[in-house]
């Protein structure tokens, strides 16, 4: 006879809407290893790609879903930001983790404050690419970052090369700050078309969907223009192949050392290089990143 496997019902996901909730789920964890995944929610496989590796790698993996009121420069960005939670739920329950954490504002920053006065020294890595186009943001990020942290109480924390300069500023302050926190870099994930999957792309039309991945076609095509061109003739030209497709409109194009995310003007500034991106399709905001060398 059928005997159903019993073993699995431990790894029912609690799902902790509260501090309170969440910290009697967090001691159930007792000294096993814990995998963090930070998110802000509307999952994907990009998140999916995290949250494997967390659960292949650790006893026990918590997800934090929160839309971070502190790290949005733009109120609309903030505004219609996807919420979906009750998907997100079923999503991350199907891939192993054991909590889900998705507080409340209050939880996060105290009722009646304005959020987090909290500023962080970011080692200048936030002089360029996203940072002067998205003041305060990265300061933000830190505060929501440091706070789950401190809740959480992670072994390893996974990230996202999508997000390429975010990834180096937790690196730079979780070790400043001496976090015991191991901090685990995962590629990025893409759709097949090359898009790199993203929340935001469901807010794109089907239109600009369609031409999204252009961003990725065009940045593949710098990979083979290293060496061959003047760093700054690279840059013009992979803007203007990006804006060639109607849809879509250029914020920036970078070519930058891996280590600082300073930008470089020539080939051998540095040993590591990276092309970072920031692209419109009608308002919705694209960033993408690729290693050049
Ligand atoms: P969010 O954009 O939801 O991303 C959560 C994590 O998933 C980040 O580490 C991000 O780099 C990673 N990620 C997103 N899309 C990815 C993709 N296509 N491939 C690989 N990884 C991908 O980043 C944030 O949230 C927030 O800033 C947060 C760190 C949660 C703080 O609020």
């Amino acid at each position: 006879m059928f005997a159903p496997d019993f073993s699995t019902f431990d790894q029912v996901m609690k799902v902790a809407k509260t501090l309170a909730d969440f910290e009697s789920a967090r001691k159930s964890l007792g000294d096993k290893t814990v995998g963090f995944v930070p998110t802000m929610g509307a999952l994907h496989e990009g998140h999916a790609s995290l949250i494997r590796r967390a659960v292949a790698e650790c006893d026990a993996v918590v997800v934090s879903d929160f839309v971070n009121p502190t790290q949005f420069n733009n109120k609309t960005d903030f505004e219609t930001y996807p919420r979906i939670l009750d998907q997100d739920c079923a999503f991350v329950e199907a891939i192993g983790a054991a909590v889900l954490f998705a507080p409340r504002v209050e939880d996060i920053y105290p009722a009646g404050t304005d959020y987090d006065q909290r500023i962080f020294d970011l080692g200048g890595l936030d002089q360029y690419g996203e940072g002067p186009r998205r003041p305060g943001h990265f300061n933000g990020m830190a505060q929501v970052v440091t706070r789950l942290f401190d809740i959480v109480r992670p072994d390893r924390a996974y990230f996202g090369e999508k997000d390429f300069q975010q990834l180096a500023i937790i690196e730079y302050f979780v070790k400043n700050l001496h976090y015991p926190i191991e901090i685990v870099r995962c590629p990025i994930a893409r759709a097949e078309d090359g898009l790199a999957l993203s929340s935001r792309n469901k807010l794109l039309t089907p239109a600009q969907r369609a031409a999204a991945p252009h961003i990725y076609a065009c940045i593949r095509q710098t990979a083979n223009m290293v060496g061959k061109m003047p760093v700054a003739e690279a840059v013009r030209k992979t803007t203007e192949l990006i804006d060639a497709e109607p849809q879509l409109r250029t914020e920036y194009v970078e070519i930058i050392n891996s280590l600082n995310l300073r930008p470089v003007s020539s080939w051998d500034e540095a040993e590591h290089l990276r092309l970072t991106c920031a692209v419109y399709a009608g308002e919705v905001r694209l960033i993408d990143n690729i290693a050049l060398k």
